[in-house]
């Protein structure tokens, strides 16, 4: 049997994304990146004027907010169409203010709650491949797979800078390896749902590998689980 739940933790710009994504497509399964829906929620605080330290107005707007992710609505190179309250954010969601306040945003207990609870209905539908900073300890504790991915900070960093300056954008490294090493720290000493590795987890780190192997070596992961494929 193929894992039908696949839970895929790691630090901002690991490959996560990449390796789920990818591992959505072999299956045939359904993609949520959960980081996306931290983000519409900054996203619309931000639109909305809500400041980002009001704990309570930026919980209650988690809670009420309407969220959609589907498969994508445009050929632009997206992995999916993001919109909130009808308004597709997509591309919105990932300007360097989003980027800014989203860690608060997702330290935040009531905003975790949340959202957790979206993914945890969409996670009960199985054959889903998702990504984010607790899927395989908090989220989904029982998914078939848990990968932790990792990668050092300066090929991430090495990566975001890249990725920025493929959409045109200016992007200086110093600067983006500053906001990653911000941003894990933040991440992975929050008290809610802290970044970390469950303990089942197969760490996967691919700091020197390409694209290419890296991809192969999901494949591979998700086929060893599932022996009699092939025979
Ligand atoms: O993966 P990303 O960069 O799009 O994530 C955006 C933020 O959301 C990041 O600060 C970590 C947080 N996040 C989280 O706390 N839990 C998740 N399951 C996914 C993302």
């Amino acid at each position: 049997m193929k894992p039908s739940t696949i839970a895929i933790d790691g630090p901002a710009a690991s490959g996560k994304s990449t390796i789920g994504y990818h591992l959505s497509r072999y299956l045939a399964y359904l993609y949520l990146d959960t980081g996306v829906l931290y983000r519409a929620v900054t996203w619309a605080a931000l639109d909305r004027e809500i400041p980002i330290a009001d704990e309570a107005a930026i919980t209650q707007l988690a809670e009420r907010l309407h969220i959609d992710v589907t498969p994508p609505t445009e050929v632009d190179g997206r992995q999916y169409t993001v919109r909130v309250e009808g308004c597709d954010i997509t591309w919105a969601i990932r300007t360097p203010e989003v980027d800014a306040a989203v860690s608060p945003v997702s330290a935040y207990p009531g905003v975790r709650e949340a959202l957790t609870r979206r993914m945890r209905e969409i996670a009960a539908l199985g054959r889903v491949v998702m990504v984010g900073r607790d899927i395989g300890t908090v989220v989904i504790p029982n998914a078939d797979l848990k990968l932790y991915v990792v990668a050092s900070t300066e090929a991430r960093a090495h990566r975001r800078q890249l990725e920025r300056q493929t959409k045109g954008e200016h992007a200086e490294y110093e600067a983006v390896l500053a906001n990653l090493q911000q941003r894990d720290q933040i991440d992975s000493s929050r008290a809610a749902a802290p970044l970390k590795a469950a303990p089942d987890a197969i760490l996967f780190d691919n700091t020197d590998l390409t694209i290419e192997e890296m991809l192969k070596r999901a494949e591979k992961l998700v086929d060893d689980l599932d022996p009699n494929e092939c025979m």
